[in-house]
């Protein structure tokens, strides 16, 4: 097979929370940036394509994400909530942005575009989601398979 997969983010250690359903939701938004840097061909009418599906991905991963995130802010009263959901809505309008953009001109390339989240996620995983990884871990419990988890009953 020819197929060469390339990684423009490879997940490490450094961006884990250490709780399971974060960093599962985190893996997932890293590996959707690799899968859109690997149809960034250059092909204009098969990332059109393209796009139109993985774009309606990333908005329903972002949102489940954000909202993930921010319930447990709420939940926990966590200290930097709003500053955090500031940032969250920015992205989401900032996306929105982008996509219209690319709808309506390609000013904007597939090739762009994934770089722009490429270098969103990882920023805001390593210095503003960082923020809350210990007061998170605080209130996580220790379950038998081993691993940090928040359920409901963490957080009523
Ligand atoms: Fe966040
Ligand atoms: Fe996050």
């Amino acid at each position: 097979m020819s197929n060469k997969y390339t990684e423009i983010v490879t997940w490490s250690e450094r961006l884990a929370c250490g709780i399971k359903l974060i960093d599962d939701q985190h893996k997932g938004l890293v590996e959707l940036v690799n899968d859109m840097f690997n149809h960034a061909t250059g092909n204009s009418i098969q990332e059109h394509d393209y796009f139109n599906i993985v774009i309606q991905e990333v908005v329903k991963y972002v949102k489940v994400h954000f909202a993930t995130e921010e319930k447990i802010m709420i939940a926990t009263k966590f200290s930097g909530y709003a500053e955090h959901k500031k940032a969250h809505d920015s992205f989401v309008l900032a996306v929105v942005d982008n996509i219209n953009d690319y709808k309506a001109g390609n000013r904007l390339t597939l090739s762009t575009f994934t770089k722009f989240l490429k270098e969103w996620i990882l920023s805001h995983i390593a210095m503003m989601d960082k923020q809350y990884f210990e007061y998170f871990r605080k209130i996580a419990t220790r379950k038998e398979d081993g691993k940090l988890s928040i359920t409901s009953a963490d957080i009523r």
